[in-house]
């Protein structure tokens, strides 16, 4: 099965977590990162990044150049702000082709989402797509933004 992990990190847990599965999930498996087309601060992810993933709003993202269409299974992972995936996650969910089977996991210091699980699945759902794991990383972080490569 042509599986791709897609995913969005702010201080790079996610990114471990998608690399530790693609190693799990063998060779063939794709991995790719969603970056914001603007660079987000701490405070912009406390005010305004909280304010939209509660609200499950997208956020801009660089050009996606993958073709999401060409993998049977998609895994997608971000993080959980204020109990919501963060909101480059609906940017994924947006163009996700439909008919695929869909892979989640959630980073969240607490290894909790089960506030928006329901909604998450049921988004993934309206665009035709099948969830077929849930699943919830507890990292142990808190606010943490990765630094930018200089
Ligand atoms: C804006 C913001 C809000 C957060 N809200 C939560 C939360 O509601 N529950 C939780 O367990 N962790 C929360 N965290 C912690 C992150 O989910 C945790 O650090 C996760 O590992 C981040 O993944 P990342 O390193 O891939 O960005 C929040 C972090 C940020 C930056």
């Amino acid at each position: 099965m042509k599986t791709i992990i897609i995913y969005y990190t702010f201080g790079g847990e996610t990114r471990k977590e998608a690399k530790r599965l693609a190693g799990e999930l063998g060779v063939g498996t794709t991995i790719y990162e969603v970056k914001e087309a603007k660079e987000r601060s701490v405070l912009g992810s406390l005010v305004w990044g909280c304010w939209h993933a509660m609200r499950r709003k997208a956020s801009e993202v660089k050009p996606i150049k993958v073709d999401l269409g060409s993998y049977d299974r998609i895994i997608i992972g971000a993080p959980i702000w204020a109990d919501y995936p963060a909101p480059a996650f609906y940017a994924i969910v947006e163009r996700l082709p439909a008919g695929k089977e869909v892979g989640l996991f959630f980073c969240s210091g607490g290894g909790d989402s089960s506030k928006s699980k329901k909604g998450t699945i049921e988004l993934i759902e309206k665009k035709g797509c099948k969830v077929t794991s849930y699943r919830d990383v507890r990292t142990g972080k808190g606010i943490v933004k990765e630094k930018s490569p200089k």
